[in-house]
């Protein structure tokens, strides 16, 4: 079974509470279930990992580089606009990389406009809600060739 890790930095765990406006009420356990919900129907396991520490979250993408981790779905949070050091960190893995973001960056201030892990994922959901995970994690089940 194809193992995928879904990772939501800094900041994410206020999901909820943070912002309705820009990211309704769903909380990140919620969000958490949808996408493991999603996982078991397409026959993956999802692992859920949430860190407000950045070098705790390089950390644990430092073990997902041989711990049998198939794919990553990435919500950076802020660090998507500014950590070199996420972004290395991400780059050091030989299994896909999407970023997914619940807002839609690029309708929001410039600084949000430019994603620093650009240059080490496949490719970018943005501004769907709940959804950008779905379609997240829909997208590295194509990159690894099985359903979705
Ligand atoms: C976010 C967008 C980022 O710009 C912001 O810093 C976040 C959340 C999103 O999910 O829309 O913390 O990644």
């Amino acid at each position: 079974m194809k193992k995928v890790l879904v990772l939501h930095g800094i900041n994410l765990n206020m999901f909820g509470k943070r912002d309705p406006g820009q990211y309704g009420t769903v909380t990140l356990a919620q969000i958490d279930e949808e996408v493991k919900a999603l996982g078991r129907e397409l026959g993956m396991e999802v692992v859920c990992f949430q860190s407000n520490c950045e070098g705790e979250m390089a950390q644990r993408i430092h073990q997902a580089h041989g711990d049998g981790t198939d794919a990553v779905v990435i919500n950076g949070g802020a660090w998507t606009h500014y950590s070199y050091g996420i972004a290395d960190a991400l780059g050091i893995l030989e299994v896909p990389v999407v970023e997914v973001h619940m807002s839609h960056v690029h309708g929001r201030e410039e600084f949000r406009h430019h994603s620093v892990f650009a240059p080490v994922v496949k490719g970018v959901v943005s501004g769907l809600g709940v959804d950008s995970y779905l379609l997240g994690l829909r997208a590295v089940a194509g990159l690894m060739g099985g359903k979705g």
